[in-house]
């Protein structure tokens, strides 16, 4: 429990929360993926719903168990993952990003197992822009006060790549995270800053992820309208 997060500080509140990674079909049997295990937006979803919010889960390929009380929509694709994200925000007071979306996806889609030919190299694989879900979201929030947050993973200058990002996205808190070879991705602990969007600057010491998700609610909550 964060030192500001006692008691149910969420109860009547709805929150969104995106975690694992999608995938980008290639053929019946092939996608493009990425590692996330999506612990770290279960641990939001269930400390959220432990501090009384109703909870979506939008978990995209996660092999995770499902947390109790909490409403889990399974998707796939980033697309699919976007279009599951926007319904459930239509109501939301906070939306918070932590899935690894695909930033491309196969050009196209074979209806079929795509198959090898004697002798010959592959084709090049060709690629399209997903839609930028998180950006999307901070440019056109559907309820005034809706609180959006974003997470990145950055390697080097991490808190500059940071800033530049959260003015990028728009959103108004940004979860930063620095990777390396056995950083973050499956890893049962996390270390972070968290960036506002007012300039503020939250360091979150290396611990469970739990206690990550503690402190974006309490950051996420002083947010909403009304509050201190
Ligand atoms: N995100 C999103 N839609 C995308 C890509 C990313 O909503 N198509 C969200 C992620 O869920 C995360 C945040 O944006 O909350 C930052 O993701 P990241 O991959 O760090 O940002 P990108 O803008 O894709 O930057 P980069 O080129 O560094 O990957
Ligand atoms: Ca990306």
């Amino acid at each position: 429990r964060g030192v500001a997060g006692a008691g149910c500080d969420l109860a009547g509140r709805h929150v969104v929360v995106s975690a694992g990674g999608t995938r980008e079909p290639l053929d019946p049997v092939r996608f493009l993926g990425n590692r996330s295990s999506g612990k770290q937006g279960y641990a939001l979803a269930r400390t959220a719903a432990a501090r009384g919010a109703r909870v979506t889960l939008v978990s995209a390929n996660s092999a995770l168990p499902e947390p109790a009380g909490v409403d889990l929509v399974r998707v796939g694709s980033a697309r699919e993952l976007r279009e599951a994200v926007t319904e459930a925000a239509a109501d939301a007071d906070a939306v918070v990003m932590a899935a690894a979306v695909a930033d491309f996806r196969p050009a196209s889609y074979a209806d079929g197992k795509i198959k090898k030919k004697d002798g010959q190299d592959p084709e090049p694989l060709a690629l399209v822009r997903n839609p930028d879900i998180l950006a999307g979201l901070s440019a056109d929030r559907p309820r005034a006060g809706q609180v959006v947050v974003g997470f990145a993973a950055e390697t080097d200058d991490v808190l500059a790549h940071g800033r530049a990002k959260l003015a990028a996205k728009g959103c108004d808190l940004l979860v930063v995270n620095e990777v390396g070879e056995s950083k973050t991705f499956g890893a049962e602990e996390n270390e972070a800053v968290v960036l506002g969007a007012d300039g503020s600057e939250t360091a979150v010491p290396h611990g469970p992820k739990e206690a990550l998700a503690e402190t974006v609610w309490d950051l996420v909550a002083r947010r909403f309208p009304g509050q201190g």
